[in-house]
C-alpha cells in the first residue's frame, strides 16, 4: 500500500523521460531538415545545382534526397561531388551535429570556409578540393575526430593553422595547389597516436624548414612538398624511415647534401624527388641501399663527383635523372646495364668516356635517354644506327 505512490512516481518519471527523449530526437531531425534547407538556400543559385531536387515532399523524406546519408533519421554524410554547388558554405552547417563526412569536391564554392565547420565534433572526413575557396583556413579546430582533410586546388591563403597538428586521428592532409604561406606547423606529426599517413602541401608558397616532428613520424608514407619556397637541410630521419614510400621535395630551396644514411632494414622508399634545389656535395653511395626505389630524380642541383655504381644495383629502378649537375668522370658501365630503366638522363654534366657498344641490349626497357652537353662522349657508330630503338632527346 505504502509503496504505491512511489511506483506511480516512478512510472511518471519513466514516461516523462521517454517523451523527453522523443522530443529531443524529433527536434534534432527537424533541425537537420531545417539545416538542409539552409544549405540549399545558400549553395544552389545555379540552375544546374543538384540541390534543386531537395524539395519538401512528405513522400520523399530528406534522408532520401540525393547526396544525403542518414543513420536513424539523422544526417551523417553529405556526398555532393561535381554538383554545381556555388556560393559560400553557410555557418548553419554546424547544426548538422551528427555529420561525419562532407564530400563537396569539384564545385564552385567560393568565399571563406566558415569557422563553425570545425565545431562539428563527429566530422572525420572533409573534402572541399577543387573549388574556389578563398581566405585562410580557420584555426579554431574543435572537431577532433578529423581523419581526412582535403582542401587542395582552391585559392586559400595565409598560414596552415598550428592546430591541425594537434588532431590525434589525422591521417591524410592535402592542401596542394593553393596560395598558402608561412611555415609547416611544428606540431604536424607530433601526435603520439601515429596516425599521419599522407601530407601533400605541393604548389603553395610555404617557407622555412621541414619540422623535426614531421621528419620523425613513424607512420608517414607520402610527403609531397614540391614547388614551394622551403629551405634548410633535408632531415636525415626521412632517409631512416621505415614507412615513407614517396618523398618529393623538388622545386624548393633545400641546401646541404643528401643524408648518407644506410636505411635500417628494407626501406619502402619508392620515389625520391629532389630535382631543382640547391643541394650540393656528392651523391652518397648509400642511395643504392634503397632497394625499393623506382624513381630517383636529382636533376638541377650542384652535385659533384661521380655517379655511385651502387645505384645500378637498385633492382627495379625505372627513372633516373641526374641531369644539370656538376658530375664528372666516366659513367660506371653498370649504369648502362639496368634492365628496368625507362628514363635515363645524364645531360648537362661533365662526363667523359665512351658508351658501351651493346647499350641497346643492356637497357632493354629504355624509352628516353638523354646525354646532351657533356664534356666528350666518344662517338659510337652503333648508337647512331640504333637511334630508333631508344630515342635520344
Ligand atoms: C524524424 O524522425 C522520425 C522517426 O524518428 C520520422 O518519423 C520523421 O519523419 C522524421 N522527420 C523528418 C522531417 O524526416
Ligand atoms: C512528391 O513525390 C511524389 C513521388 O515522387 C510525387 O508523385 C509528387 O508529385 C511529389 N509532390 C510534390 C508536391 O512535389
Ligand atoms: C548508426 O548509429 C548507431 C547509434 O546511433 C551506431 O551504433 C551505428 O554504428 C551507426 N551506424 C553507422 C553505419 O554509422
Ligand atoms: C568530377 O569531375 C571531374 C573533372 O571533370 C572528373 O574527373 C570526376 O570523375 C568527376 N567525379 C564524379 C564522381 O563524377
Ligand atoms: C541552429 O539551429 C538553431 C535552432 O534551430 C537556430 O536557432 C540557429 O540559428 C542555428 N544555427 C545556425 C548557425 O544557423
Ligand atoms: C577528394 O575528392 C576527390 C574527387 O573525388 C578525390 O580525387 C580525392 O582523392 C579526395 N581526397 C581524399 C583525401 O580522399
Ligand atoms: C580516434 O580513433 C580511434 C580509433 O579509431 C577512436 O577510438 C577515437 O575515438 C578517435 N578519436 C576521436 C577524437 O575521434
Ligand atoms: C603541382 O604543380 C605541377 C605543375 O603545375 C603539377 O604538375 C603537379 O601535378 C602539381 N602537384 C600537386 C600535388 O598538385
Ligand atoms: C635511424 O634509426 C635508428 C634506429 O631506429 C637510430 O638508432 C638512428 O639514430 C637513426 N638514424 C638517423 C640518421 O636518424
Ligand atoms: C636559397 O637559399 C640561399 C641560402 O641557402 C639563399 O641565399 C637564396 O636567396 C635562396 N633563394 C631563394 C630563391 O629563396
Ligand atoms: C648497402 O649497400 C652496400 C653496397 O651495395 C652493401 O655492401 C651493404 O651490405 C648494404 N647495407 C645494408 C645495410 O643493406
Ligand atoms: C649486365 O648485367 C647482367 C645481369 O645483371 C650481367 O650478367 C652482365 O654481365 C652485365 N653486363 C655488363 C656489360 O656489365
Amino acid at each position: 500500500m505504502c509503496d504505491r505512490p512511489r511506483r506511480l512516481l516512478a512510472i511518471v518519471l519513466v514516461t516523462s523521460l521517454l517523451s523527453f527523449a522523443a522530443a529531443a530526437s524529433s527536434s534534432s531531425n527537424a533541425t537537420d531538415f531545417e539545416t538542409l534547407l539552409c544549405l540549399k538556400l545558400h549553395l544552389s543559385s545555379s540552375p544546374n545545382s543538384r540541390l534543386g531536387s531537395w524539395v519538401q515532399n512528405n513522400s520523399i523524406p530528406f534522408c532520401s534526397w540525393p547526396g544525403v546519408t542518414c543513420n536513424a533519421s539523422r544526417v551523417v554524410a553529405l556526398d555532393l561531388e561535381n554538383s554545381s554547388l556555388d556560393g559560400r558554405i553557410p555557418s548553419c552547417i554546424s547544426n548538422l551535429t551528427l555529420l561525419s563526412r562532407i564530400h563537396f569536391p569539384g564545385n564552385l564554392l567560393s568565399s571563406h570556409i566558415p569557422a563553425q565547420l570545425w565545431q562539428l565534433s563527429r566530422l572525420s572526413y572533409l573534402n572541399l578540393s577543387s573549388n574556389s575557396l578563398t581566405g585562410s583556413i580557420p584555426n579554431t579546430l574543435s572537431s577532433t575526430s578529423l581523419q581526412v582533410i582535403d582542401l587542395g586546388n582552391n585559392k586559400l591563403s595565409g598560414d596552415i593553422p598550428e592546430s591541425l597538428g594537434t588532431l590525434r586521428n589525422l591521417s591524410v592532409l592535402r592542401l596542394a595547389r593553393n596560395s598558402l604561406t608561412g611555415s609547416i606547423p611544428l606540431s604536424l606529426g607530433s601526435s603520439s597516436s601515429n596516425s599521419l599517413v599522407s601530407v601533400i602541401l605541393a604548389n603553395n608558397s610555404l617557407t622555412g624548414p621541414i619540422p623535426s616532428a614531421l621528419a620523425h613520424s613513424s607512420s608517414l608514407q607520402v610527403l609531397n612538398l614540391v614547388r614551394n619556397n622551403l629551405d634548410g637541410e633535408i632531415p636525415p630521419a626521412l632517409f631512416n624511415s621505415t614507412s615513407l614510400q614517396r618523398l618529393a621535395l623538388g622545386w624548393n630551396n633545400f641546401s646541404g647534401s643528401i643524408p648518407a644514411v644506410v636505411p635500417n632494414f628494407n626501406s619502402p622508399l619508392q620515389a625520391l624527388i629532389l630535382s631543382v634545389n640547391t643541394l650540393a656535395g656528392t651523391i652518397p653511395p648509400t642511395l643504392g641501399n634503397f632497394s625499393s626505389l623506382r624513381i630517383l630524380l636529382l636533376a638541377a642541383n650542384s652535385f659533384k663527383g661521380s655517379i655511385p655504381v651502387s645505384i645500378a644495383k637498385i633492382p627495379n629502378l625505372q627513372e633516373l635523372d641526374i641531369s644539370y649537375n656538376l658530375l664528372s668522370g666516366t659513367v660506371p658501365v653498370p649504369i648502362f646495364n639496368m634492365s628496368s630503366v625507362t628514363y635515363l638522363s645524364l645531360a648537362v654534366n661533365s662526363f667523359i668516356g665512351e658508351l658501351p657498344f651493346d647499350i641497346g641490349y643492356t637497357l632493354p626497357s629504355i624509352q628516353t635517354f638523354i646525354l646532351q652537353q657533356n664534356k666528350g662522349w666518344r662517338k659510337n657508330p652503333c648508337i647512331a644506327s640504333q637511334r630508333n630503338q631508344f630515342p635520344v632527346h
